[in-house]
């Protein structure tokens, strides 16, 4: 079963946005890209404040604890207590504008 979650711009571009408990979207452009909330370093939310992601240039998402870096692309984390481990991507599509999660369980 298909969930469509939100507009492609709800997510800020550059930035990540939560769209339902425990699944952070990030956005390059027209691009997006799904992941767990969930840093492989404490398996704890990336987030300390609600709904507040830091990222870098568009391009890395850091984890708000121990400053864990992780590629938007893949979820692979490239810098910081955790090097090498990934996110756990979600499949999406952009379909018409809208982000649309592809056969998740979202709870
Ligand atoms: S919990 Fe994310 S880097 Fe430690």
């Amino acid at each position: 079963m298909s969930t469509d979650v939100c507009a492609l711009h709800d997510i800020p571009d550059g930035g990540g946005f939560e769209a339902a408990p425990s699944v952070l979207l990030l956005r390059r452009g027209a691009q997006a890209w799904a992941y767990r909330n969930v840093c492989p370093h404490f398996s704890i939310p990336l987030n300390y404040e609600p709904g507040a992601f830091w990222t870098y240039e568009g391009a890395l998402l850091m984890c708000a604890h121990h400053s864990a870096m992780f590629r938007f692309e893949d979820g692979v984390c490239v810098d910081g207590p955790c090097l090498g481990a990934s996110l756990r991507r979600i499949p999406i599509r952009v379909e018409h504008g809208r982000v649309v999660i592809e056969d998740a369980d979202l709870t």
